[in-house]
C-alpha cells in the first residue's frame, strides 16, 4: 500500500470533537481499507446513486451532482489503475473515496455524505457485493451441474455399485450417481437466489440509525441501485447482518456437498477401488516417494470447507449479544465473508473441469460388479411381488445369500434347484433379476435408478441448464 502523509486529526471527516490525534496503533488496529477495498466499485455505484438522488430532492443542484459524477468516476479509474493511494489514518475504502473527491472538488465533494452515514453506506455496500457474489456463484453451479450431465452422456450405460455404510448394497447406473450431486447443487442454488431476495433490500437512508430529518428519497434510490424493496426500519437495518450469515450458510453447504464429492472421489482413485483416474494436469506428486500421483485438490476441496465452516461460526459469534445498531465489531464481518466466498469460488472454478475431464475406469468396475451381492434386495423384491410377506421374503433370501456366500459364487450361480429351496413355487423366471444389469433394469419407481427413469431424468436435467 503507497502510503500518503499523515493528516492531522481536525483534517479527518469526524475530527472536529477531538483536540489530540489518534494514536498510530489506533489507526492501524481499527482500518479496514486493507480488506474493504475490494468493495470500492460497489461504494462507487452506491455514491453516485445517492448524489442522484440528491439532486432530485433539490440538495444538490444538477452541476454539483453532474461534478460528482465524474469525480467518482476519475477515483474509479486511479483505483482500477493502481495509482490510487490508500492511508490507513483514512480507515476504510468509503473515507478514501469521500477524500479523493474532496481533494478534487472542494466543498461539493463535502457535500455527498449529505443524509447519509458510513453505517447504511457499508450496508449498502456489502448488499450489492453479496448479491453479485451470489450471481457468480450461481453461474459457477450450473457449470459444475452441466459437468455432471455431460458425464451422464459419457459414461452412458455404466453401471456403478451403490453403498450405504461404505458397504456395497444395490447397483446403480452412473448417472443416477452424477444426477444426485446436481440435486444437491440445485439446491445450493435455490438457497443463495432465496438469500438473495432479503440481501436485496435498500438500507441507504437508514443513516446512522434514526433515519434522517433531510428531504430524502429512497424510493429513487431503490430504483437506481436495483433493490427490491427498502428496509422498513432503521434500527433494525443499520446493523442487520443476517444476509452476510445466511450467505455465509449457504456457502458452508456449498463447500459439505463439494467436500462430499471429493472424499468419495479421493476413495475412488484409490488402488482398492481404482475406480477413477483423474487427469495428471490437476494431480500433484510427493517429494520422496517417486510413483506418487495425489489427489490433492479433491483434498483441498475438502480441507478448505474446514475454513468455510470457521467463518460461519465466526459470524454468528460475531453478532451474538451486540445490542442494536451499528457497532464497530461489525467491520469484523468482511474478512470471513469474503474469505469463505474466495474459498468456494475457487473450488468450483476446479470441480467443474475436474467432473469433465476424469476418467471413469468402466473395465475395473465391470470386473468387480457382480460382487458384493447388489441383486439380492431386487431378489427379495422378486418374491414379494409374487406374493410373499416382505419379512419372509428377506429372511429367505438372506438364507439363500449366506449359502452362496459360503460356496464363493454369485446368486446367480446358484442351481435353480437350490433357489427353489426358498420357495418351491419359483421357475426359470427368477434369474431374469439376478446379476447387476438386470437388476438395475428392474427398477420402476419414480426417482429410482431404472434406466427409463434415469432417461427421463438426464433429458430433465439437459434443458434445465440449457447451454
Ligand atoms: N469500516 C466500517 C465497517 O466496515 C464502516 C462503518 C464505520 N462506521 C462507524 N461509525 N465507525 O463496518
Amino acid at each position: 500500500m503507497a502510503l500518503k502523509r499523515v493528516p492531522a486529526v481536525s483534517d479527518k471527516a469526524w475530527g472536529g470533537v477531538f483536540d489530540a490525534p489518534t494514536d498510530q496503533r489506533v489507526e492501524k488496529f481499527t482500518e479496514s481499507v486493507s480488506f474493504d477495498q475490494r468493495l470500492y466499485h460497489h461504494d462507487i455505484v452506491g455514491s453516485i446513486a445517492h448524489a442522484q438522488m440528491l439532486a432530485k430532492v433539490g440538495l444538490l443542484t444538477a452541476d454539483e451532482c453532474q461534478q460528482i459524477e465524474q469525480g467518482l468516476g476519475e477515483i474509479r479509474q486511479e483505483i482500477e489503475q493502481g495509482s490510487f493511494q490508500y492511508d490507513t489514518a483514512l480507515e476504510d475504502i468509503h473515507m478514501h473515496i469521500e477524500r479523493a473527491l474532496v481533494e478534487r472538488l472542494g466543498d461539493v465533494g463535502r457535500k455527498l455524505h449529505t443524509g447519509r452515514s458510513r453505517n447504511d453506506q457499508v450496508s449498502t455496500d456489502m448488499r450489492l457485493w453479496v448479491r453479485e457474489s451470489i450471481d457468480r456463484l450461481v453461474d459457477q453451479l450450473t457449470m459444475l451441474q452441466r459437468s455432471f450431465v455431460g458425464r451422464c452422456e459419457q459414461d452412458d450405460g455404466v453401471i456403478l455399485p451403490g453403498y450405504t455404510h461404505l458397504q456395497r448394497a444395490q447397483p446403480v447406473l452412473a448417472a443416477h450417481y452424477w444426477l444426485a450431486y446436481c440435486e444437491k447443487l440445485e439446491r445450493d442454488k435455490q438457497r443463495l437466489l432465496d438469500c438473495r431476495r432479503r440481501a436485496n433490500q435498500l438500507s441507504l437512508g437508514a443513516a446512522a440509525m434514526a433515519g434522517t430529518t433531510l428531504p430524502i428519497d429512497r424510493n429513487d434510490v431503490a430504483e437506481r441501485l436495483g433493490f427490491e424493496a427498502i428496509a422498513a426500519n432503521s434500527l433494525d437495518v443499520s446493523s442487520d447482518r443476517d444476509f452476510v450469515i445466511e450467505f455465509a450458510f449457504a456457502m458452508t453447504l456449498i463447500a459439505e456437498h463439494l467436500s462430499t464429492w471429493a472424499e468419495e472421489w479421493i476413495l475412488w482413485t484409490t488402488r482398492e477401488f481404482n475406480f477413477l483416474t483423474l487427469p495428471q494436469a490437476f494431480c500433484t506428486g510427493s517429494s520422496i516417494m517417486p510413483q506418487k500421483i495425489n489427489p490433492d485438490v479433491l483434498e483441498l476441496i475438502r480441507g478448505k470447507t474446514a475454513r468455510v465452516i470457521g467463518n460461519l461460526q465466526a459470524l454468528l459469534v460475531l453478532v451474538k449479544g451486540l445490542p442494536l445498531a451499528y457497532n464497530r465489531d461489525l467491520q469484523e464481518d468482511k474478512p470471513r465473508l469474503f474469505d469463505s466466498f474466495d474459498t468456494v469460488a475457487a473450488c468450483l472454478d476446479l470441480a467443474a473441469p475436474l467432473v469433465a475431464e476424469t476418467e471413469l475406469n468402466q473395465a475395473v468396475i465391470a470386473d468387480g460388479l457382480e460382487e458384493g451381492f447388489l441383486d439380492a434386495t431386487t431378489l427379495m423384491e422378486y418374491l414379494i411381488g409374487r406374493g410373499t410377506p416382505q419379512r419372509t421374503a428377506h429372511h429367505l433370501v438372506g438364507q439363500l445369500v449366506g449359502r452362496a456366500m459360503k460356496q464363493g459364487v454369485r446368486l446367480a450361480d446358484l442351481e435353480l434347484a437350490a433357489i427353489q429351496e426358498i420357495d418351491s413355487s419359483l421357475d426359470a423366471g427368477v434369474l431374469d433379476v439376478l446379476g447387476a444389469e438386470q437388476s438395475v433394469g428392474a427398477f420402476q419407481s419414480y426417482g429410482s435408478t431404472g434406466p427409463a427413469q434415469v432417461a427421463q431424468q438426464v433429458t430433465t436435467w439437459r434443458k434445465r441448464l440449457g447451454g
